[in-house]
């Protein structure tokens, strides 16, 4: 798929910019994270060569307490780019149009959260959304469209889709790179061993994405909520339920006959947990698969054993990615799994691509380095359709 990029933009001009800034929000403030380090490279860049730029982004959705205004996301923004940003309490009211008119060369304005426009969210056609008033109502203010937000370009809303048909329309340098790697998977050949780390809470997306790439992939390493479930095929007595967080039984009975044939048809490619790692009185205890007779525990991470047998595929791979965090790695005690094979991957010279959910936020957390990987994704749900070969509307619309 092509693309026209900011190097086809002549400099100086007015452009209207999606980026995607949804963060997590605590107690009503909006947590700084790696989109804003990353979409600031892109703002940077157009503030440099002169362009008046105009800012689109969401923030949660209507009835989540995470939906809140884009006032806070202005500021954090302004001290990644180190420039003032301005904000306008509109997405392209009276008072938004008179303030992009007012916009000079440099000038950066961020419009309120796209997503308390009625004509936003409902998923419709790029050719319905690119003739509501919300484009239509923008699109005469600008030059040129620039999609910056892959992470969200599996949304068929109207900032979106809706401006590359009626407008001029780029990719920024974040859905550049994203695309790229993202896409590598599927598009890249690679000579050596290709590994696959999949876990996470989500046992579709694990399926999925196995389905998908089963060709491609020579191993994949399991854990997380997914790898108990598939545990539970292979005849362990895990994968189930034994409070009412119901995390398991629900998951088993809708995907357990394609996890039962995804283990029988592909079972030499694929690593299941030969430990697990449950709280004991406060700290962290393991038991081996093979000793488990009954679930009496909630298990919260994969075993040191096990990350002793992950590690070395890791390092015998060519390329390895990531999907999804191997156990609960926000609590220090269970994040033996995650931290352990994402210590294998900065130490092998491997193509890597680390993304799904929030597991990428382990690097910091436990002290590595960004650039030991090839790239740290910031997309969640877009980086899972892209590793199963879904398209993604918003990356279509821009390369029509
Ligand atoms: C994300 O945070 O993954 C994207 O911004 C999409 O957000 P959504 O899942 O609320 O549509």
């Amino acid at each position: 798929m092509t693309f026209q990029t900011l190097d086809d933009l002549d400099d100086g001009q007015r452009v209207l910019v999606r980026l995607d800034l949804n963060s997590p929000v605590e107690d009503g403030e909006v947590q700084d994270n790696r989109r804003f380090e990353r979409h600031a490279e892109t703002i940077s860049e157009l503030v440099d060569r002169g362009f008046e730029v105009a800012v689109m982004a969401h923030q949660g959705r209507p009835g989540r307490d995470d939906f809140v205004s884009l006032s806070q996301h202005a500021d954090i923004l302004a001290e990644h780019i180190d420039h003032p940003v301005a904000f306008v309490d509109e997405t392209y009211g009276p008072q938004a149009i008179h303030d992009i008119a007012g916009l000079e060369s440099g000038d950066v304005l961020v419009l309120e959260n796209t997503r308390m426009c009625d004509d936003e969210l409902p998923e419709e056609d790029p050719e319905v959304k690119s003739q509501t008033e919300f484009v239509q109502t923008l699109k005469d203010e600008f030059d040129a469209y620039v999609n910056d937000a892959y992470s969200a370009a599996h949304r068929s809303h109207a900032s979106l889709v809706g401006f590359p048909l009626v407008m001029d329309a780029y990719a920024g340098r974040v859905m550049e790179t994203e695309y790229e790697a993202n896409t590598a998977i599927a598009e890249k050949e690679f000579d050596g061993q290709v590994t696959m780390v999949v876990g996470g809470t989500k046992a579709t997306d694990v399926i999925d994405v196995m389905t998908h790439l089963d060709e491609k992939v020579d191993d994949f390493l399991l854990g997380g909520i997914a790898g108990e479930l598939f545990l539970r095929a292979a005849g362990h007595p895990v994968g189930y339920d034994i409070d009412d967080a119901n995390l398991y039984d629900e998951q088993w009975e809708k995907n357990s006959e394609k996890i039962e044939s995804m283990l029988e048809d592909h079972r030499d490619q694929i690593s299941l947990a030969v430990d697990l790692a449950y709280e004991d009185d406060g700290s962290r205890a393991e038991q081996a698969v093979d000793d488990i007779e009954e679930k009496t525990v909630s298990y919260l991470d994969v075993g040191s054993e096990t990350v002793m047998e992950y590690s070395p595929i890791i390092r015998d791979s060519e390329a390895v990615f990531v999907k999804g965090a191997l156990g609960m790695f926000e609590d220090e005690r269970f994040s033996v799994g995650t931290a352990g094979v994402l210590e294998a991957i900065a130490e092998t010279d491997c193509f890597s691509v680390v993304g799904g959910g929030d597991t990428s936020r382990a690097i910091e957390m436990y002290g590595m380095e960004e650039e030991e990987f090839g790239h740290v994704s910031i997309a969640g749900g877009a980086y899972i359709r892209a590793l199963t070969g879904a398209e993604l509307i918003g990356v279509e619309v821009l390369s029509r």
